[in-house]
């Protein structure tokens, strides 16, 4: 049994409704079933992360501790393995500035801080005002100057926290036990996480033939359970920008919150304004907007680990905090998920932004968004090649006559790291710094070409490996597929 088979073969005859549950049927039988597992097995081996050859594994405590210069001649040699990979612009997103002199400074402020944790605020005070500089410098990025009211917030770990945790204060803030988000369904799956984490349920709204939210659709599917409404600015699938001033006004006039998430916007729209660029108002002088989240570890040039979220009011950011006034192990409080706090990161974001400056984010805001012009204008003069919508600087694309997922493959076996998507299938990249340096977008341009003319002529079977993703965004049963993801992540903590 092959599965990419089995879904474009004999699953494909059957009526859509009724594949699922034949199919959780059929996997009842154990003959099915081990062939079932011996197929996932397979398909899941071709997806294991490369192991670096001649390293052995510890599995165990190694009985006396390691030398240190072998230590860390392990870890540069691995690092050094995978640099060319992000360094020469081969990856959609990942690592968004990568210039040699910025990742020295916010190495080094790590260190000078790996030691910190914000949470012990008496011991450490520095670095938990660090993060309190980041939330106001981001603050002010996003529009706190232009209304009366106080924008606040804190950092999190990452644009999936700081969405978790704003989903929790308008849960919190409602009362209710059975909150809703409503956002449309090109909004980052964090929204997804954060309903199953906190019970709350999302009405997720298709978007329009622009992949932009479609107001009217928005407005008719929030109810009474409504506490917040939500957009992108822009999205991660096609980088367009929801009609955030239109959404926002809605939820206003609904008496519910708007979360604005500018997780890849927020240090690249304002910039991309002050350039000259149209850019619809996204931020806080929308009156409806009432958080945010923003993230310094995307286009804010800092190290991996570290995001903001903004509300409207501290009274709104209260419900966010977490505090235990009669735990035997003393008085408690933390404001986000994690308890202790990387105070290394918090100096390296603070490091990051303070470095940049308005004008170094002016620069590279023009830097990446002539390089995504150029491809943008490359895209287009490719035939059969379609653009998604109307983006800026994440650039997603499909082809009209040959399968997408094939030609994703085909980047891959060229270097690239590209991003699949569905709903419709498309790649997507994400242009950063690494895209500007000189001739990457003339190689990522060239390698599309030959990639594409590959594809086309290339009967299918014939390229050297299976078209995993492509099967598995498309395969009938969701839940096969959810199982799939769920044996790889397995595989990637297998030492
Ligand atoms: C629009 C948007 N929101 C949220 C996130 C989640 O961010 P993170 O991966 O830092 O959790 C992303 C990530 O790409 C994003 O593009």
């Amino acid at each position: 049994m092959d599965l990419g088979k089995l879904a474009t073969g004999r699953l494909g005859k059957v009526p859509p409704a009724l594949v699922e549950p034949m199919f959780r049927l059929a996997e009842r039988i154990p003959a099915v079933r081990r062939r079932l597992d011996r197929e996932y097995d397979e398909t899941i081996a071709a997806l294991r992360p490369a192991e670096t050859p001649g390293r052995q594994p510890l599995t165990r405590l190694p009985a006396r501790g390691l030398p240190s210069d072998k230590i860390l001649a392990t870890l540069t040699d691995e690092a050094a393995a995978e640099r060319s990979g992000w360094e020469e612009g081969f990856a959609s997103g990942a690592v968004y500035h990568g210039g040699a002199d910025h990742i020295d400074l916010v190495d080094r402020a790590y260190v000078i801080h790996s030691q910190a944790n914000p949470l012990h605020a008496d011991l450490w005070p520095s670095t938990i005002r660090y993060e309190a500089e980041v939330v106001a410098m981001t603050a002010e990025l996003l529009g706190a100057r232009r209304t009366d009211d106080e924008v606040v917030g804190t950092v999190t770990s990452g644009g999936t926290e700081s969405i978790i945790l704003a989903m929790k204060a308008y849960r919190d803030r409602s009362g209710r036990k059975d909150a809703a988000i409503v956002a449309p369904t090109t909004a980052h799956v964090g929204f997804d996480k954060a309903a199953h984490l906190l019970g709350m349920r999302l009405v997720k709204v298709p978007v329009g033939a622009d992949f932009k939210a479609d107001v009217r659709a928005m407005a008719a599917a929030v109810d009474r359970k409504t506490v917040v409404v939500a957009g992108s600015a822009p999205g991660f699938p096609h980088g367009v920008l929801d009609p955030i001033a239109e959404l926002s006004e809605m939820a206003r006039s609904r008496h519910v919150g708007f979360h604005a998430d500018a997780c890849l916007g927020g240090f690249v729209l304002p910039f991309a304004a002050e350039l000259g660029r149209h850019i619809p108002a996204f931020d806080f002088s929308l009156p409806g907007v009432t958080s945010m989240s923003a993230d310094p570890h995307k286009y804010g040039y800092a190290p991996k680990g570290t995001s903001v979220v903004l509300y409207r009011g501290r009274e709104l950011r209260r419900h966010q905090y977490f505090t235990a006034g009669d735990w035997p192990g003393g008085l408690y409080y933390s404001p986000t998920l994690s308890g202790s706090r990387p105070g290394g990161l918090s100096a390296a974001a603070w490091a990051a932004l303070a470095s940049m400056g308005k004008e170094g984010y002016l620069e590279a805001t023009a830097r990446i968004l002539e390089a995504a012009d150029r491809i943008k204008e490359g895209i287009g003069t490719i035939d059969g090649l379609e653009i998604l919508g109307d983006p800026l600087w994440v650039i997603a694309f499909r082809s009209k006559d040959a399968d997408v997922f094939r030609l994703l493959e085909a980047m891959t076996r060229r270097g690239w790291r590209l991003n699949g998507l569905h709903h419709p299938p498309a790649i997507h990249l994400a242009v950063t710094l690494r895209h500007a340096a000189e001739g990457v977008v003339e190689r990522f341009l060239s390698d599309l070409g030959e990639a594409l003319d590959e594809v086309r002529h290339a009967p299918p079977g014939e390229t050297d490996s299976v078209p995993v993703y492509g099967m598995a965004a498309t395969f009938p049963v969701r839940g096969v597929v959810n199982d799939l993801l769920e044996r790889y992540v397995d595989t990637l903590y297998e030492a």
